[in-house]
């Protein structure tokens, strides 16, 4: 009795982990395919992403892809810098529902980061975009990947603020926008303070480490002239 019911339930779970299994590895195939197509390669670097052998996994041999083990096609990082991509950031990320490090650093992609970043990449810990040609505003969902400790955006065209949603981002431990045309306040991360340098080349930002802001200066040349009258 008892070694019949032990079966029933290995069987159940035997299959539970195999078609869980099944439908992680034909997400992050998709990913990767979606990422593939989206990006301009000049230089031919992604020639190893080849999908006409769908062995398991196969996509943990493509260059720049890095899976949560090398027999099943579940990825874990993208590192793709300095390859000479272009093209605009890749949506077809979501699909990549386990990555958890994406460095596309040093590359010419362009235009802006979509407004639902935390939809994309949820649980990213690590984000490297600096040295692309990225324009418009920072996401403030970027405050919602909760898991975020490094983030790097520092060598684009971003304007605007940064968003203060970014200082929900407890775990920050590795932050900079330098080099970019930001304007404004910088956020408050509460335990973790930025230093200057990760704010440097952006001559509209103000607080944190840099000079404080607008207003307080207002206020203080109008306490100035108060005084000399
Ligand atoms: C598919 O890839 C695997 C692992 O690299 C290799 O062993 C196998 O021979 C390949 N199959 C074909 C048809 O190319
Ligand atoms: C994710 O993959 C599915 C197919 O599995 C596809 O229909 C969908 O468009 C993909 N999503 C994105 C954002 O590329
Ligand atoms: C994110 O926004 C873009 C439009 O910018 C949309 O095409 C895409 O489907 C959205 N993705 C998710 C996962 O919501
Ligand atoms: C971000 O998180 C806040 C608070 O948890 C939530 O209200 C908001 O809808 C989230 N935004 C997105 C785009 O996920
Ligand atoms: C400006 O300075 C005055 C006097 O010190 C102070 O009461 C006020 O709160 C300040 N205002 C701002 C916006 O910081």
């Amino acid at each position: 009795m008892m070694t019949r019911i032990w079966m029933i339930l290995s069987l159940c779970l035997w299959i539970f982990i195999t078609s869980y299994r099944s439908n992680a590895v034909q997400s992050d195939i998709d990913c990767l395919r979606s990422i593939k197509q989206s990006l301009q390669d000049p230089e031919n670097l992604l020639s190893s992403w080849d999908f006409s052998n769908s062995t398991e996994g196969f996509i943990c041999r493509f260059t720049g892809v890095e899976c949560w083990h090398p027999d099943e096609s579940r990825v874990l990082n993208i590192y793709l810098s300095d390859m000479g991509l272009k093209g605009q950031f890749p949506l077809g990320l979501k699909n990549c529902t386990s990555l958890t490090g994406l460095d596309l650093s040093s590359n010419k992609l362009e235009g802006s980061l979509p407004a639902n970043m935390s939809d994309i990449v949820g649980y990213i810990t690590s984000l490297d975009l600096s040295s692309n040609n990225f324009v418009g505003e920072i996401p403030g969902t970027i405050g919602n990947c909760s898991f975020l400790n490094v983030l790097r955006l520092n060598n684009n065209h971003f304007t605007g603020q940064i968003p203060g949603q970014l200082g929900a981002l407890k775990r920050m431990k590795e932050f900079s926008v330098a080099n970019n045309g930001l304007t404004g306040q910088v956020p408050f991360f509460g335990n973790f303070t930025p230093s200057a340098s990760s704010y440097a080349g952006n001559p509209g930002l103000c607080g944190g480490p840099l000079s404080p802001c607008e207003d307080t200066k207002k206020n203080n040349s109008g306490l100035i002239i108060g005084n000399t009258l």
